[in-house]
């Protein structure tokens, strides 16, 4: 039996030639959206269709310029792949990552909650499960010692316990473990669970800063900016919970050279912090983590 494309349904739209202007166009795409049925994917077609012809009539854009524009897109498919994800690079690169951020964590924030950070290419699955107070460096990793003391609460401050925390960070070099043939597999990586004051915590290195992976397309585009590259040093945490909305977020090296100028601009407000230096030479970072109630969602992990 011959399936029918469900978009071979009889159009009562009238048969006639679209007037050749730009805005007429404009009327015609968004007519061919109209039978779009789910009503939250109408509207975002709907407003990226708008946008997309207002950018390309602002800037008048050429066929030429439209081939390369694709192309890139192309380029940004192929050079994802188990290693890096270039497509997560671009949104973080462009900001769109921070800004849905901020979006979704708006109510969070008008309360108290800790901001969130963008999540980033370097995320694993399967983290090793770790006790409160382990050593998530490696004998053979240099640096100075960190030690992570963390609390999870809820917007009025109550502990939130059994909460799985994922925390991972580049190495003193400025490289995660997957990047590095020098580390351990699953070096500087963990996954921890609050105990029933909501607490974790963890001796770790103190993380270096790097430079975002230039050796495809987004690296082409940096470079074509002219911007700097690199990223403030920092640890990154997701927190899920039952009953609260997943905080995804970074806790950034406020004493780094580059702590203001994030090449993918994720070190906002008070996720820059002082580490305390101690008697030892080593480092402190107390960190309390708040989140808003809502459901809990398992973000999309970049790489297995
Ligand atoms: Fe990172």
């Amino acid at each position: 039996m011959k399936m029918e494309h469900p978009s071979n349904v009889a159009s009562d739209q009238p048969r006639q030639p679209i007037p050749a202007t730009p805005e007429a166009l404009l009327s015609a795409v968004l007519a061919s959206n109209e039978r779009t049925a789910d009503p939250r994917l109408r509207h975002i077609l709907d407003s990226l269709l708008r946008h997309l012809h207002a950018f390309a009539s602002e800037v008048q854009l050429s066929y030429a310029e439209l081939e390369e524009g694709i192309d890139f897109l192309v380029q940004i498919g192929k050079a994802t792949g188990p290693e890096k994800h270039e497509g997560i690079l671009l949104a973080d690169i462009l900001g769109l990552a921070t800004l849905v951020g901020l979006i979704d964590a708006k109510k969070a924030l008008a309360a108290g909650g800790t901001e969130p950070a963008l999540i980033g290419p370097f995320w694993r699955a399967n983290q090793p499960l770790r006790p409160n107070g382990a050593q998530i460096a490696s004998a053979q990793t240099p640096g100075d010692k960190l030690f992570v003391d963390g609390r999870v609460v809820s917007l009025d401050g109550h502990p939130i316990p059994n909460a799985r925390v994922e925390t991972w960070q580049a190495s003193p070099g400025g490289l995660y473990e997957n990047q590095d043939p020098h580390q351990e597999d699953m070096n500087l990586r963990a996954r921890f669970e609050t105990d029933e004051d909501g607490r974790f915590s963890f001796h770790s290195v103190r993380p270096a800063g790097y430079a975002v992976p230039v050796d495809g397309p987004c690296g082409k585009l940096l470079g074509l900016q002219r911007r700097d590259i690199m990223r403030p040093a920092h640890l990154h945490f997701i927190v899920l919970a039952e009953g609260y909305k997943t905080l995804a977020t970074q806790i950034f090296d406020a004493d780094d050279p580059n702590a203001y100028r994030d090449v993918v601009f994720g070190a906002v407000g008070s996720l820059l912090q002082h580490f305390d230096v101690q008697e030892d030479g080593g480092y402190v970072l107390n960190l309390e983590l708040k989140l808003e109630p809502g459901t809990m969602r398992v973000p999309l992990c970049p790489l297995p």
